[in-house]
């Protein structure tokens, strides 16, 4: 297997490993409310993250003018399902939950059966670097904070430019490094929090996107809602620390404190970057 390739495998294995584990597990249930992993678009930086989670969701729908009762929709690395959730209970769509981790898998299936929309969800195991759905067979292709996980997300979005239908929409959010970091190797430890040498840019996005054939449908700038959201999610974890007694081991809690303290650090040297990235497939 050519360096590249080996790279990008490990890169599914590490994240696969990651999600499956009971600390990832208990930690996203008890913290984050077990629903939405993603950064939040906040009102007040100490209002709830399942309530700015969620905000997110219902403001990316917004945008989607193929968002319509009956279509179809793909989301990539869906973790427990919260937006399909919302996308088929409020908008009647079709959503196919592709993740890789069986564990959130698992959750994500019982919380869909528990509220009734197991007709219009459906979950499959798999790595979103490998689609496997026909051509041109989604209206829209949905993402929330999970290409920064990948180690070819060249690879991950021309499979969904593919699968897309013609005027079919592309819609995600990834937290990004900033277009011109002028010194990489100060995200160093960001990058080794989530065991890749890069995040995607902006730029890298809309370059890969235009050349795949893509209209720009306005994304959107949303840097400072990262640092909120990080920012928050760590003064919950200290102020609740010992609700994760037995549930989340301590080293767990000790690394994810420091990341996210890198996360925060790195977000005002103005080296990151998060927003909404909505993109059209013309033909
Ligand atoms: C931060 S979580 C976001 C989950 C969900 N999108 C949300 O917003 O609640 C990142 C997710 O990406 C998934 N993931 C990471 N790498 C993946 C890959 N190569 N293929 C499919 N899913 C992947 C993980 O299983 C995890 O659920």
């Amino acid at each position: 297997m050519p360096g590249d390739a080996r790279a990008a495998a490990k890169a599914v294995e590490t994240a696969e490993a990651y999600y499956d584990s009971r600390d990832a597990d208990r930690f996203y249930a008890i913290i984050w409310g077990g629903e939405d992993i993603h950064v939040g678009l906040y009102e007040r930086p100490d209002e709830r993250i399942a309530n700015a989670s969620r905000r997110t969701v219902a403001h990316m729908a917004a945008r989607l003018s193929n968002l319509k009762p009956g279509a179809r929709v793909l989301d990539l690395g869906a973790g427990y399902g919260g937006a399909a959730r919302y996308l088929a209970r409020e908008h009647g769509a079709h959503v196919t939950c592709l993740n890789l981790s069986e564990v959130e898998n698992a959750r994500n299936r019982t919380l869909t059966l528990e509220q009734g929309l197991s007709g219009q969800i459906r979950v499959d195991h798999g790595a979103f670097e490998d689609l496997s759905f026909p051509d041109a067979s989604f209206d829209i292709v949905w993402s929330q904070d999970a290409f920064l996980h990948s180690g070819d997300r060249a690879k991950v979005l021309a499979g969904a430019a593919r699968v897309l239908k013609p005027g079919g929409e592309l819609i995600f959010t990834d937290p990004m490094q900033a277009d011109h970091v002028a010194d990489p190797a100060a995200l160093g430890p960001v990058y080794d929090r989530i065991h890749l040498p890069n995040l995607g840019s902006f730029a890298f996005y809309r370059a890969q996107l235009e050349a795949l054939g893509l209209e720009d449908a306005g994304s959107e700038d949303m840097t400072g809602q990262l640092r909120t959201h990080y920012a928050r999610v760590r003064a919950e974890l200290e102020a609740r620390r010992g609700e994760l007694k037995g549930e989340v081991s301590d080293a767990y809690v000790a690394r994810m404190l420091e990341g996210l303290t890198h996360w925060v650090n790195a977000a005002d040297q103005r080296l990151l970057a998060w927003g909404v990235i909505h993109y059209r497939k013309v033909r």
